[in-house]
């Protein structure tokens, strides 16, 4: 019997979801909970961490799982690091449904960085109107200018104060539109842009705003992961589902 664990958070990984339900599959869908209110799913819903790679395994053996589908965000390395650790160990087969990254195109003015420090280095000295558009994690190493304003986009307002001493924060959940991100970098005099190259079409309406303002873009790359099967569609997903037999799993 094929039981499949889908670690989401992503809107690739509630498409899967909704295939998933169409196509009768016993499944569970995990959320990390970093939002206070999570999009709902059409699947069984687990929410929280696992507890590390122990407590993934703990929960790979318990739940009886047969398949791991790791639709995180590209950034969201740690736990991906763990599928791998925890699939690894006991078996279960697992393949990772990721977007691709972004690509500078004609009029992109893009300063590719390894990691948030460095996004923080690339920010000029002289004062500036920072969309520091990278969620609300990962803000405290930007205090090291505080002469920049740094627009932040939020899904939740934040519970405890800024780490950062000139904001103006905007609530809103994605997927965004291009010509809607231009009139946000225009009303509040947006003079750079930081983010990070999670792919995907909602998250790219900032990318073609900055192309269409002239703006320049620091943006952080991709953390390094060990090597793991990885797809990019929906669809390919579900091919692997049907062509990986259970009796690996536990
Ligand atoms: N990082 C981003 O930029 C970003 C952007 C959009 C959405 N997200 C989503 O937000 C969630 C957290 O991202 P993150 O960058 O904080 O992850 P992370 O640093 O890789 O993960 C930290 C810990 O959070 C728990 N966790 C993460 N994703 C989980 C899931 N889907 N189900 C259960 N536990 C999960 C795990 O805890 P335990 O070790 O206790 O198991 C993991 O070790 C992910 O689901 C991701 O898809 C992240």
């Amino acid at each position: 019997m094929t039981r499949i664990l889908l670690l989401g958070g992503t809107t690739e990984a509630s498409r899967l979801a909704r295939a998933l339900a169409e196509s009768g599959s016993d499944a569970i869908f995990s959320y990390a909970g970093r939002t206070g209110a999570p999009v709902a799913q059409p699947l069984p819903m687990r929410i929280g961490g696992f507890g590390g790679v122990a407590g993934l395994i703990d929960y790979l053996r318990r739940e009886r799982i047969t398949h791991l589908i790791d639709a995180t965000h590209p950034f969201a390395a740690q736990m991906s690091r763990n599928t791998i650790a925890a699939c690894a160990e006991t078996g279960v087969p697992l393949i990772a449904l990721e977007r691709q990254a972004w690509v500078a195109g004609q009029g992109d003015d893009w300063r590719v960085v390894p990691d948030v420090e460095a996004a923080v280095a690339a920010l000029p000295g002289t004062p500036a109107r920072v969309f520091l558009a990278t969620g609300k994690q990962g803000l405290e190493p930007f205090a090291a200018k505080p002469q920049h304003h740094y627009l932040l986009r939020l899904v939740d307002p934040p519970e405890a104060p800024l780490p950062l001493p000139q904001t103006s924060v905007v609530i809103a959940r994605g997927p965004f539109e291009a010509g809607a991100d231009a009139d946000l970098m225009r009303a509040h005099g947006i003079t750079h842009i930081v983010a990070k190259n999670a792919g995907g079409a909602g998250a790219e309406a900032k990318m073609h705003a900055a192309r269409a303002l002239g703006l320049p873009v620091v943006l952080i790359d991709r953390p390094a992961l060990p090597p793991r099967r990885v797809v990019g569609s929906v669809e390919e997903v579900l091919g692997w589902l049907a062509h990986t037999g259970t009796e690996r799993g536990v």
